[in-house]
């Protein structure tokens, strides 16, 4: 479906893998010009040259090379009408007396730092020009208890940072939204044992099943998008039921649903 939005530019930092790539991927086949951003060059420009768009190196921590990324893609593509920000770092599992200082303060710099740098870099220039559309990407465990006790308080910061922000520039039209992905089948977490989870994932999910990235795509797409024009400083929860079957476990489960086929009301 290409909708009404002509060729307006979005920038997705951290757009070369995961969440981010689907992100490019989708808005470029709605008609949105890409510009991917990212740490990894080398895969930020692949990923553009696959969907036709332009690709950055920035790496989000630093304030001046986000501003002059900023004004680098101003001057060379006009003024950018939406902003995804899916870069993050992430945490092994520690106990809070045994997590290593340097990992918490660098997984902090990256996800609540670096979201603000490239926030206000963006942002600014949206309010300059009365429009534009910035989407964070926060978690799931942003809304509930987790073990990951540094990249849990970061993702919460992310989804009040973007209540301040819509706040900040509503009256300028800029809308600023999260979105909370829960459990979801990047590369990145595929690619690790499942072990790192509960023993049964999909079991602890009202849908019973973990997210394609593909999906928060479209949750993303829609928020950056004109359709919709009213909403701001909320958080799209798109975890396949996750935070709203988290105390299910205390009633053995969300319960499994029999085949169809053996349905006897079927
Ligand atoms: N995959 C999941 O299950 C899941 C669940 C909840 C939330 N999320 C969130 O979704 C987002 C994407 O996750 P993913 O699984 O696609 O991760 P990913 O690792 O596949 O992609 C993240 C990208 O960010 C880039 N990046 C990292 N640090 C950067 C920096 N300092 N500057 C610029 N770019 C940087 C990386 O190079 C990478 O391309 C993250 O914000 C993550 O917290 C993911």
């Amino acid at each position: 479906m290409k909708d009404n939005l002509g060729s307006r530019l979005c920038v997705v930092i951290g757009g070369a893998n995961g969440i981010g790539a689907a992100c490019c991927r989708l808005m470029s086949s709605r008609g949105w010009r890409v510009a991917v951003v990212d740490l990894d060059a080398g895969a930020a420009e692949s990923l553009a040259k696959e969907i036709g768009g332009s690709s950055y190196c920035v790496d989000i921590r630093s304030l001046d090379s986000v501003e002059q990324l900023a004004s680098d893609i101003e001057r060379e593509q006009g003024p950018v009408y939406s902003l995804v920000v899916s870069a993050a770092a992430f945490q092994d599992r520690y106990p809070p007396d045994e997590f290593p200082m340097d990992l918490w303060r660098s997984v902090m710099q990256v996800n609540v730092e670096g979201t603000f740098n490239v926030n206000r870099a963006f942002g600014r220039r949206m309010v300059r020009e009365r429009k534009g559309s910035i989407v964070n990407i926060a978690s799931t465990v942003a809304h509930g208890s987790s073990p990951l006790h540094a990249y849990g308080p970061s993702k919460a910061a992310i989804v009040n940072l973007t209540r301040g922000l819509a706040g900040q520039w509503g009256r300028a039209g800029v809308r600023v939204n999260s979105v909370s992905p829960g459990a979801t089948l990047t590369p990145r977490v595929t690619a690790r044992p499942l072990g790192r989870y509960a023993s049964d994932v999909n079991s602890q999910l009202a849908l019973g099943r973990r997210v394609d990235p593909m999906e928060v795509a479209e949750g993303v797409e829609f928020l950056a998008s004109d359709r919709a024009s009213a909403i701001t400083g909320t958080d799209l929860l798109i975890d396949a039921g996750w935070l709203t079957a988290s105390t299910w476990g205390l009633y053995g489960g969300v319960p499994a649903i029999e085949s169809e086929a053996e349905s006897p009301n079927e």
